[in-house]
């Protein structure tokens, strides 16, 4: 349906994970030519997200909001020009409160006026934050009511991500104000800090039963969000490998966060990784979920609109590990045929099973299951409702 905002997951780079507050025009200006020159942006990288830190303290005798002027001289309308001019969407950030979370001026009292500046400089996409909101005296989802509407006031279609994980946006309706909604606290360069983020949206609730089954929540313009990507930023090649796969299953919003003009071939590899990131934006939009979890041991299932479904094994453990994942598990039965996603290889066909052998810690494969053009493999069944409110 093409009156979506973000009918598939969003995908893009945001400056936050890779500088924090050290972003200035320059910066972004190679940021967003090496998202041409390294093919990011013909894999589907579209969105180039300023975060917080942009804004002078001050706002201008209108009570408008006004760049850093040593950081962006030339202002944000700029900024967002040249981003168009490569063929990329310009998407940058504020906060619910009256001041953001490094205490630059928030948009408390100044939503419409707010809303209004970033349409004038052509912004396509608002991360919107939420410290020092407890002070509004308004809930959460009031707060994103009068943020949707100063957004659709406006007239420019503009995506709005919700960053208030504290909120629990998927039970309100977040989806009735934003298109995509952090799951999770803050995630971190380290692998842990990444499995505690996935386990929120991903999680079958075992250890977090408040998340359980947050997949349901998941569709078009409608996107659970464990946090901006590690990838590049973590210890290893294997480590930066699960993260982008387990972001691929979960259908999560890709928002890349290394810097990108130290990238490695390596690592821009991964986050190109063709038939990974097509399991991220499967058109089906069905959001992946665990089906197993045991000593460290968990698989993923992600039904996908040709009929197949992806599979993620993925050893947390100490120990070297085989993983089977059996074809009942994941609604299949018989003799299917089976590919590396990573590899891009065709393993053969497998009855009743398949196995991933000696997977060390913090391996994982990522696999597709069946046979393209068969009837669609069933998800799981959603739990009801009042659960969640
Ligand atoms: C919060 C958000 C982060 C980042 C910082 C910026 O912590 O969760 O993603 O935007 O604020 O100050």
């Amino acid at each position: 349906d093409s009156d979506f905002l973000t009918p598939t997951p969003p995908v893009g780079w945001n400056s936050w994970n890779a500088f924090e507050k050290d972003i200035d025009e320059n910066k972004i200006k190679q940021i967003a030519d090496i998202m041409v020159s390294s093919g990011m942006r013909d894999a589907g990288y579209k969105y180039l997200v300023l975060d917080d830190a942009w804004m002078a303290a001050e706002r201008n005798e209108n009570g408008q909001l006004v760049a850093d002027s040593i950081k962006f001289p030339n202002g944000m309308k700029a900024v967002g020009d040249y981003i168009h001019s490569k063929g990329l969407k310009y998407g940058i950030y504020e906060c619910r409160g009256d001041l953001t979370c490094q205490n630059l001026p928030g948009s408390f009292e100044h939503e419409e006026i707010d809303m209004q500046s970033f349409a004038d400089w052509g912004v396509d996409y608002i991360k919107l934050d939420a410290c020092f909101a407890k002070k509004n005296g308004r809930l959460s989802s009031e707060d994103f009511d009068v943020y949707h509407k100063a957004i659709l006031k406006t007239g420019r279609p503009m995506v709005l991500s919700i960053s208030d994980f504290g909120s629990g946006a998927w039970a309100w309706g977040g989806k009735n104000y934003g298109q995509l909604w952090r799951t999770s606290g803050d995630i971190f360069p380290r692998i842990q800090s990444v499995y505690r983020c996935a386990e929120t949206s991903g999680g079958d609730g075992a250890s977090h039963p408040a998340f359980n089954g947050l997949w349901q929540f998941a569709g078009p313009d409608s996107w659970n969000d464990p946090d901006m990507l590690q990838v590049g930023n973590l210890k290893s090649i294997t480590e930066d490998k699960v993260h982008f796969s387990l972001w691929s299953i979960l259908a999560a919003p890709i928002m890349a966060g290394n810097d990108l003009r130290k990238m490695s071939d390596e690592v821009k590899d991964i986050i190109t990784a063709k038939e990974v990131l097509a399991i991220n934006q499967d058109p089906r939009t069905h959001q992946g979920y665990r089906v197993y979890e045991k000593d460290s041991i968990e698989i993923y299932n992600k039904p996908l609109s040709d009929g197949t479904t992806a599979v993620l094994m993925l050893n947390k453990g100490e120990k070297v590990s085989d993983i089977t994942v059996f074809w009942k598990q994941i609604g299949l039965a018989g003799k299917q045929p089976v590919r590396d996603l990573w590899l891009e290889k065709d393993l053969g066909e497998f009855s009743e099973s398949f196995t991933a052998k000696s997977l060390e810690k913090h391996e994982h494969l990522l696999i597709k299951v069946g046979t393209i053009g068969s009837p669609l493999v069933a998800g799981p069944t959603p739990v009801s409702e009042d659960k969640y409110t």
